[in-house]
């Protein structure tokens, strides 16, 4: 298939795009979209077939429900059984935005949409494009990350005519997205309400308007007895194909032990890689090091570490070790939680305490 490849940006000419991407969702076909948090891959979300193309295009396991994206509040009544007041008040407060609800699914979304749960995700994106392409489409968007499966999500359009390029009718190039994380998700389906998968709105954002909520207890642990309730969690998602370890300790002692296993990787044949903030970047001795930005910077963290784990790849790096960003043990809010636990599954959770 001819993959079109449009670039957003270029005023009149968007809308212009925006409508053919709608008209091409309407008949059945998939495009991939720019979000704040990543590219999406979207389709009609209640027709069974684009859910099922969808499952094909990124060669993902159909049991993995999608996200239905809608470009106005009210339609969560369309999509949901049931709308309760916690609901409103999360749309009040963070729509349009990275949030994304768990409701009981409504008799329109097909179970091919929700990977055959009674329940459904939805989610009322802020980026401006994506929100017009939604309404174009008739106004429900299923998309996830417009990755092949196992691959991270893409958070420019390079990635995404990498993973798609072949696969779908259309590709809508809006350049390097805000955010770089998935968004935050929080099933309203039981009480109190769970962050199934950290992101940009935080806990502590979410505990402001609904009082109590908890933590899906497979987010920071590997807990393999247990599966995570986002069935998507599960997969070695974000996963570079090299092998990735993470090392905590005062950031002295990093260098000197990173630095020493290095060494004996390199001996060993292996291309070594290191993710690094810019102050201790300098210090190791790597084959590649990918500086990820200022430590307390978590927004700039967010942004560049899928890339990262990509460029990885394709440079054939086949050991990395990583240095530990923001709260790994899931604590405290902040952004810190949402990198900590891409880092922790990229990594197998596999973490080197000093
Ligand atoms: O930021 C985002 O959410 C991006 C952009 C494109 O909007 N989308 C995204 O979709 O990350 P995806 O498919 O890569 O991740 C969706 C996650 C999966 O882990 C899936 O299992 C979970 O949401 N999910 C979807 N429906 C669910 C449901 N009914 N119950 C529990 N988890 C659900
Ligand atoms: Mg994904």
């Amino acid at each position: 298939m001819e993959t079109k490849i449009v670039r957003l940006g270029e005023g009149e000419k968007d809308e212009e795009a925006l409508r053919e991407a709608g008209k091409i969702l309407k008949a059945g076909g998939l495009v991939a979209f720019p979000t704040e948090t990543v590219y999406g891959l979207g389709g009609d979300a209640l027709n069974p077939d684009s859910s099922r193309k969808i499952y094909a295009a990124k060669g993902r396991p159909s049991d993995n429900p999608l996200i239905v994206h809608v470009c106005k509040t009210e339609d969560l009544y369309k999509v949901a059984k049931e709308v309760p007041e916690a609901a409103l008040r999360l749309a009040e407060a963070f729509w349009p935005g990275p949030l994304t609800m768990i409701l009981k699914a409504g008799d329109l979304v097909p179970r091919e949409t929700t990977g055959g749960l009674d329940t459904v995700a939805v989610r009322l994106p802020s980026h401006p494009g994506a929100r017009k392409m939604i309404e174009c489409a008739g106004g429900f968007v299923a998309a996830p990350s417009a990755n092949l499966s196992g691959r991270p999500s893409p958070t420019s359009a390079k990635y995404v005519i990498e993973d798609m390029d072949g696969r779908i009718e259309m590709i809508l190039d809006g350049g390097e997205v805000g955010i770089g994380l998935e968004s935050t998700i929080v099933d309203l389906t039981v009480d109190p309400p769970q962050i199934l998968r950290p992101g940009f709105i935080t806990g502590e954002m979410l505990k402001g308007v609904l009082g109590a909520v908890e933590n899906d207890v497979t987010l920071f642990s590997a807990a393999k007895d247990q599966a995570p309730r986002a069935p998507g969690m599960k997969y070695r998602h974000y996963a570079p194909k090299g092998d990735l370890a993470i090392v905590q300790g005062n950031p002295e002692a990093v260098v000197r032990f990173v630095n020493e296993k290095l060494k004996e990787a390199g001996q060993a044949g292996a291309k070594t890689g290191v993710i690094a903030a810019s102050d201790t970047a300098g210090k190791y001795r790597a084959d590649v090091v990918k500086t990820i930005g200022d430590r307390r910077d978590e927004e700039v963290i967010a942004r560049r570490l899928y890339g990262i784990l990509r460029e990885f790849d394709d440079e054939n790096v086949t050991k990395i070790y990583s240095e530990s960003f923001g709260d790994e043990e899931g604590r405290t809010g902040g952004l810190g939680q949402a990198i900590m636990n891409r880092l922790l599954k990229a990594a197998g959770h596999q973490v080197i305490r000093l």
